[in-house]
């Protein structure tokens, strides 16, 4: 299969339309990262995703609205907080948990009774969920176990033959995936940290927990409350380790671990005196956000073996970049 990327005009998002009415897939820009769109009430068309990812079968997907209304097809119920959490974070990088409707597959949910809802802001993401007049059911459009795609080239990368378009959107402006919230009553629980951090949601609900899977590795057995979590995920290829300390003592490490495809990634304007191999990105919380996917691509791309990575902010967005950069490392982190 020819896999075209088209800007997207009028005439382009008419024909993603019919291709997803159709049952195909199609690479959809979101103001997070580019996702693998399919109609989320036909079966078939969802398989596909599976399919194209090689993503595991118990893995449950996100299904994306383009108005408040085409809720009510998918849930069940609408618990008081995720009212007061819709009014104020969508369309954005905000993803809830429901009670599944009937009408929802099995297929979407991977057998839960639960299902993932998302009002995404980017317009393209809104123009196709509106002129399709279909619910899209899309995980990032990454291979399974890679970084998620941040531009239409990253999608092509990992799709190109295997989806009949991509929808070029741009660069996503937030860059991490969305934030993941189990809802129930007036409260909240963290599953996944996004763009909508935990101070903004602290806002709007009574009490927010947080999972603790969000910054630790689940142990033998135990079960994921957000099953994506609990896969080694936004891998480059090479073997990532992040060092916990000063700049200082991250220079010190480096200046003794000198090998063959060590790669130092840091900050952006850390890079003084590094005397290592580097990549910078982003200098604040959203810059390194937006930026770190397209970084762990562009180090494979050099063909880093091993990269010595900064430590992330725990805070804010910045909590977000630490949680993909842990999985990314395979929880491997050195305290200086
Ligand atoms: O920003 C995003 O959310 C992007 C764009 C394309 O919208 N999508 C995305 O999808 O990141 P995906 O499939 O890569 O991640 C979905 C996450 C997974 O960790 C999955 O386990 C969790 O959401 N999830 C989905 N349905 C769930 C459910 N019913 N209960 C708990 N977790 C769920
Ligand atoms: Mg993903």
């Amino acid at each position: 299969m020819q896999t075209k990327i088209l800007q997207p005009n009028q005439e382009a998002i008419q024909y993603a339309s019919r291709l997803l009415q159709e049952g195909e897939l199609v690479g959809m820009p979101t103001e997070t990262v580019y996702g693998l769109a399919a109609n989320a009430l036909d079966v078939q068309a969802v398989k596909k995703i599976f399919q194209a990812k090689g993503r595991p079968q118990d893995n449950p997907l996100i299904v994306h609205i383009s108005r408040l209304d085409m809720l009510d097809q998918l849930v069940a119920k609408i618990p008081p907080v995720a009212k007061r959490l819709s009014e104020r974070y969508w369309p954005g990088p905000l993803t809830m948990i429901f009670p599944r409707s009937e009408k929802v597959p099995l297929q979407v949910t991977a057998g839960l009774d639960t299902v993932a809802v998302r009002f995404p802001s980017h317009l393209v993401a809104q123009e196709l969920i509106s002129d399709s007049g279909l619910p899209l059911a899309a995980p990032s459009a990454n291979l399974s176990g890679r970084p998620s795609p941040t531009t239409a080239l990253h999608v092509y990368q990992d799709m190109n033959g295997k989806i009949p378009l991509i929808l070029d959107g741009g660069e996503c402006k937030v860059g991490v995936e969305s934030t993941v919230v189990a809802v129930k009553g007036e409260d909240a629980k963290l599953l996944r940290p996004g763009g909508v951090t935990p101070e903004m949601l602290r806002e709007c609900c009574g009490k927010l927990e947080i999972d603790d899977a969000v910054y630790h590795q689940l142990k033998e057995g135990e079960k994921a409350a957000s099953p994506g979590m609990k896969y080694k995920h936004y891998s480059p290829k090479a073997d990532v380790i992040i060092l916990e300390g000063t700049l200082e003592q991250f220079k010190e490490y480096l200046a003794r671990r000198k090998a063959k495809g060590a790669y130092a990634l840091v900050f952006d304007g850390e890079e003084k005196d590094l005397n290592f191999p580097y990549l910078t990105y982003g200098a604040t919380q959203e810059e390194q956000a937006r930026e770190l996917f397209a970084a762990l691509r562009e180090l494979d791309h050099r063909g880093a073996k091993t990269i010595y990575a900064r430590c992330p902010e725990k805070t804010g967005v910045g909590l977000a970049v630490y949680n993909r950069l842990v999985r990314a490392a395979g929880f491997t982190i050195l305290k200086l």
